[in-house]
């Protein structure tokens, strides 16, 4: 059996302390242990990007990280977007352009957005396809979240 570690965490702007078997991956401590299951779990392995997250400000899979390394940093989930009850406008413009058909790929696709926004707020059509090209959706034909995620730009610009 492996040892447990302890770790405390920020996650969503609150502080989470918790002991965890070192094996265990950053997105089972985060939908098993946090309860946070928004973020989605596809491959595994770092291929599809429904697992994405923003750690430390950057966005990262979080399938490919153990638990134990996120001592002592800070996460936002898909949870964490929302504020006072209101939808990012991220959120909403993937609803209003109906960039969502399963929906297992879009928590992983909003957070990945989140950053490029925050990144490059002027961003063009091809910058978020060149942006989001490490996340699969298998439904959408991407049409519809590149749409988005354009007029989520425009919003977050003025
Ligand atoms: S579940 Fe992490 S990249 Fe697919
Ligand atoms: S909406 Fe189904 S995988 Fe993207």
């Amino acid at each position: 059996m492996s040892k447990k570690v302890s770790i405390t965490v920020k996650v969503n702007g609150e502080v989470f302390k918790a002991d965890v078997e070192s094996r265990m991956l950053l997105i089972d401590f985060l939908r098993d242990v946090l309860g946070l299951t928004g973020t989605k779990k596809g491959c595994d392995e770092g291929k599809c990007g429904a697992c994405t997250i923003l750690f430390n400000g950057s966005a990262v899979k979080s399938c490919l990280m153990f638990a134990v390394q996120a001592d002592g940093s800070e996460i936002i989930t898909i949870e964490g977007l929302s504020k006072e009850g209101k939808l990012h406008p991220l959120q909403e413009e993937f609803m209003k352009n109906i960039a969502i058909q399963c929906g297992y790929c879009t928590a992983g696709m909003i957070m990945v957005a989140y950053n490029l926004l925050k990144l490059y707020p002027k961003i063009n059509e091809d910058e978020i396809r060149k942006g989001i090209s490490g996340n699969l959706c298998r439904c959408t034909g991407y049409v519809n979240i590149v749409k988005a995620i354009l007029s989520a730009a425009h919003r977050c610009e003025k």
